[in-house]
């Protein structure tokens, strides 16, 4: 099938080269003509594994091409699937300008469409926005009917930034809402070989799938870290609570590793439109809301720890791990960005390492030293805080711990290896 990818960002790209690599001819639409060239070339402008070399096998065997011309890939396409952003407005609701600037010009686009074509929403929004605010804009600009002239349909991503490309090979399901038979029929053919099962709802409960999911995760998270900072009172290891939970089929062992808590360019943004939409109408999230607290209050926690120990002003701080997660170059929401500002307000030196993110450090920190390596970071400090668990963290040993001029450790992602360092303190363990 021809498709149309609207918007290059990881899950843009990687849904496009993901859908090219499963035999369809995929045309990206990124934002200017600059970075349609860059991708053509084969770069890619964010750090996501296996995408580059996958998109290189891709524009060698012609199947993906970007373009900033909006209007002629949709033209030449038989569906469009929209992966724009969709940020935090600044009361915490979606904020919708590019769903509707793009909307919009896939509408004008459709106008001049002679086939039937399926318009795809990807990217997150809140339950009611496809059908109230963008089937009416496609409605408008094309001057045509959906269901009758055009299909729609919400297919929501679950890409978990650094392993997306794989995720969207990969699916545990595909969720496709529309309650338009033509258009499922179309999105079914489209995932017939992914292996993965394929649930079909309505266009609002797809778009609530894709909340409910990501809440729940941060959900589970936030549970995790306020248990563990009560085993941590007891003496009880929360890792094995985690791994005897885990087992529970009903609960399952994933997003149990307790720690600084979750950040991202996903979950603090929809846990947060989640809760503003939640309070519009009147049917407040307690949960949810006390599940942000919490997310805050662990990042407070590592900070007072850290205070027990040493006194802050003029002290030098080694950071390791400011990504969000490890696998990224993303500091969006990072918790290390929290942290770092306040030792910096306390007055303290941060010398910081991260194996991905430095470079996007030092544009977005003022003043912290960025090193090549943990060593480098780790030379002279007074105290270190872990903040990402980078597997290379967990090579590190007491020789490399060493060269600070007060060994003070305190983990907040559990990856240090006991056998290897000493005296250490974790956050919630
Ligand atoms: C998340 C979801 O996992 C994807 O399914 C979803 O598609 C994506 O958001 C999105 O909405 O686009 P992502 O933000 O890339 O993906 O990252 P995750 O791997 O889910 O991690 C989120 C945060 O939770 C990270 O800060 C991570 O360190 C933290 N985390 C995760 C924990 O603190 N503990 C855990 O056990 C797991």
């Amino acid at each position: 099938m021809r498709i149309a990818v609207i918007g290059l960002g990881y899950v843009g790209l990687c849904s496009g080269v993901g859908l090219a690599l499963k035999g369809n001819e995929v045309v990206g639409v990124a934002t200017t003509e600059e970075k349609a060239a860059l991708i053509n070339g084969g770069k890619i402008p964010i750090y996501e594994e296996a995408l580059e070399e996958s998109l290189k096998a891709c524009l060698k065997g012609n199947s993906f091409r970007a373009t900033s011309g909006l209007a002629s890939a949709v033209a030449s396409s038989s569906a469009t699937f929209i992966c724009v952003g969709t940020p935090s407005a600044s009361d915490g609701s979606i904020d919708l300008a590019q769903m509707k600037s793009a909307s919009e010009s896939v509408g004008a686009a459709l106008k001049k469409t002679g086939e039937y074509h399926v318009v795809v929403v990807k990217s997150t929004v809140i339950p009611g926005t496809t059908e109230d605010e963008i089937v009416p804009i496609l409605e408008r600009q094309s001057g045509k009917k959906s269901r009758k002239h055009f299909g729609v349909a919400m297919n929501p991503e679950f890409l978990r930034e650094g392993k997306a490309l794989s995720d969207f090979l990969h699916p545990d399901r595909v969720v496709v809402g529309t309650g338009d038979k033509k258009a499922a029929e179309m999105l079914r053919k489209v995932y017939a070989d992914f292996g993965a099962p394929i649930i079909e709802t309505g266009i609002r409960e797809a778009e609530m799938i894709k909340y409910a999911s990501n809440a729940f995760l941060a959900t589970k998270i936030s549970f995790i870290n306020e248990l563990g900072n009560l085993c941590k009172k007891l003496g009880i290891d929360t890792y094995k609570v985690a791994e005897g939970m885990g087992l529970d089929k009903r609960i399952g062992k994933h997003f149990l590793q307790a720690g600084i808590g979750w950040g991202g360019s996903c979950f603090p943004k929809d846990v947060k439109a989640l809760i503003a939409k939640s309070r519009e109408e009147g049917a407040r999230m307690k949960i949810m809301e006390d599940v942000v607290d919490v997310n805050a209050s662990q990042r407070k926690l590592v900070i007072e720890m850290l205070k027990k120990k040493v006194p802050l002003g003029g002290k030098k701080i080694a950071i390791l791990g400011i990504a969000f997660k490890p696998g990224t170059d993303d500091m969006r929401e990072a918790p290390a960005i929290d942290i770092i500002k306040h030792l910096q307000a306390e007055g303290a030196l941060v010398q910081a390492y991260d194996p991905k993110a430095g470079d996007n450090a030092r544009r977005l920190l003022l003043d912290v030293n960025c090193h090549a390596s943990a060593r480098d970071a780790l030379k002279g400090a007074d105290a270190c805080l872990i903040l990402t668990d980078w597997p290379e963290f967990a090579e590190l040993t007491d020789k490399d711990f060493a060269l600070m001029k007060n060994k003070i450790i305190i983990e907040g992602r559990r990856i240090l290896d006991p056998k290897k360092v000493g005296g250490y303190e974790g956050i919630c363990w």
